[in-house]
């Protein structure tokens, strides 16, 4: 797909078909989404496709902070792609000191770039998704095991989609540019 149409035509997903997606698929997406930049070309970003029902079903109902609407989205959707970062690499410096004043925000920044990248790639490959906010980094930490040392950045509902909804509104381009 011509990239500015990817881009404009990705819309966030919250309906699903019950189709699976098919394993050559999502690594052919997280292949893309590989090609993110990062800091340092550090790649902290990491990813785990969750397709177990039962274990999808527990994050949806513990760990999205009472969220019903995000419930409901996790159970529907084919899988939940729980997005994770190695912390303390982007940002740093050898001896674990920070770079800049923002200190370790940038690893949270690299995940953002890798998950949109990510959600574009999906979306030329025909795959829906949304990424979802509101959860319980620890307790979704917790019931998948997230491996010491890694934090969870994000969790992104995908599928096949079973609506086509129109995009929200957005600011013009006067609202959000301005040259110096
Ligand atoms: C950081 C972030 C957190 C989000 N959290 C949620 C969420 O918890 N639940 C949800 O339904 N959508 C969530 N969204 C999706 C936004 O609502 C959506 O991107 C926005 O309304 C614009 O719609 P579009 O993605 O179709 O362009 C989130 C998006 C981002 C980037």
């Amino acid at each position: 797909m011509e990239t500015i149409k990817c881009i404009e035509t990705r819309r966030s997903i919250r309906k699903f078909k019950t189709q699976q997606i098919p394993h050559e698929l999502m690594q052919e997406i997280i292949g893309a989404a590989a090609y993110a930049p990062s800091w340092k070309n550090t790649q902290v970003t990491r990813y785990v496709v969750v397709e177990d029902a039962a274990i999808k079903s527990r994050i949806a109902d513990e760990a999205v902070l009472g969220f019903e609407h995000n419930k409901g989205i996790i159970n529907g959707a084919a899988a939940l792609v729980v997005v994770t970062l190695v912390h303390g690499r982007s940002g740093f410096e050898r001896d674990g000191s920070y770079t800049t004043s923002k200190e370790d925000r940038w690893e949270v920044f690299d995940t953002g770039l890798a998950t949109q990248t990510f959600c574009l790639a999906a979306h030329d490959k025909g795959i829906g998704s949304v990424i979802l906010g509101i959860f319980d980094e620890n307790k979704v930490a917790d019931i998948l095991g997230v491996e010491e040392g890694q934090k969870v950045a994000a969790l992104v509902a995908v599928g096949y989609a079973d609506e086509a909804p129109d995009a929200p509104k957005r600011k013009s381009v006067d609202d959000l540019l301005k040259f110096v």
